[in-house]
């Protein structure tokens, strides 16, 4: 028998409307789940989006990604490796992102956080913004808001985490996934914008897991996203893979709303989780 059943939306980035609001809440969906990026380059576009996932009634929750709250000059920082720059125009961010809260309105904002969403399940919610790598991405926001001050204290955190849960089974949100899965451009979190490729998961994320295992836990799902779909110089990513009795599943399908044969549509991944384990699906719904 289901546990319960989770739609999935992967990185946003502006697509989203009213028509994905009507479904959402016509479902049989017991919640959503966003793994973030809502957003694109201009913070107010990001502030209306959330607005609109606002209006839902469907129980919802959504991990800030790297495009939600910090200013374009810090993202560029990041991208170029220029920790100075990121702690230069790192200002603001913490206004951003509670604009972005308030805007959301009952929408749950999650990072380093632990849900009971059903009897003997923990969501365990990993680090917000993240962009992936070995680097911990908008560390002057992270220490600020969360006290966070390096990787080390990032996965410290989130161990601390799984000890605080008394359930057996465990769910992890993130925005980008974990190492492990693979170091080819088309893993599930590989690098496909270098050419040696490597791979692109957070460490800390891994540690965590691995950490829950440790503690007799079943981690029955990882879900993320961050690196989409399809591969700079062509191709697609695998999106879920099974390790170890954990389904992962990379849900950024981007953009999620495109034509295909004269019609609109609207991507968002399903997963139904049962005592064993979990299945997804891709869902493309018309519109
Ligand atoms: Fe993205
Ligand atoms: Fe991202």
């Amino acid at each position: 028998m289901d546990l319960l059943t989770l739609a999935i939306v992967g990185d946003v980035h502006l697509r989203w409307g009213p028509e994905d609001v009507r479904f959402f809440d016509s479902s049989e969906y017991d919640r959503v789940l966003f793994v973030g990026d809502l957003g694109g380059y201009r913070h107010s576009q990001t502030v209306a989006l959330c607005r609109s996932i606002a209006t839902m009634t469907k129980t919802s929750l959504v991990v800030p990604g790297n495009h939600d709250g910090p200013s374009l000059g810090a993202l560029a920082g990041e991208v170029a490796g220029k920790p100075r720059l990121v702690r230069a125009l790192s200002r603001g961010q913490s206004q951003r992102m509670e604009a972005i809260a308030h805007a959301l309105g009952p929408v749950e904002v999650g990072g380093y956080s632990r849900h009971r969403i059903a009897d003997g399940l923990d969501l365990i919610v990993g680090r917000p913004h993240s962009m992936g790598g070995p680097t911990m991405a908008f560390a002057p926001f992270l220490a600020k808001r969360f006290g966070v001050r390096s990787m080390e204290d990032s996965a410290q955190r989130l161990r601390g985490l799984v000890d605080d849960s008394d359930a057996d089974r465990l769910l992890f949100l993130a925005h980008n996934g974990p190492t492990g899965l693979g170091d080819r451009r088309g893993d599930p979190w590989g690098c496909d914008f270098r050419d040696e490729e490597g791979d692109q998961g957070d460490p800390d994320l891994r540690e965590a897991l691995d950490h829950a295992r440790e503690q007799g836990k079943q981690v029955l799902a990882v879900i993320a996203g961050h690196m989409h779909h399809g591969l700079r110089g062509g191709g697609l990513r695998t999106w879920q893979e099974t390790h170890d009795g954990t389904l992962y599943v990379n849900a950024a399908r981007v953009p999620r709303v495109f034509a295909q044969a004269g019609r609109t549509l609207r991507h968002h991944v399903a997963l139904d989780v049962d005592a064993h384990g979990c299945r997804a699906r891709e869902v493309l719904v018309p519109s």
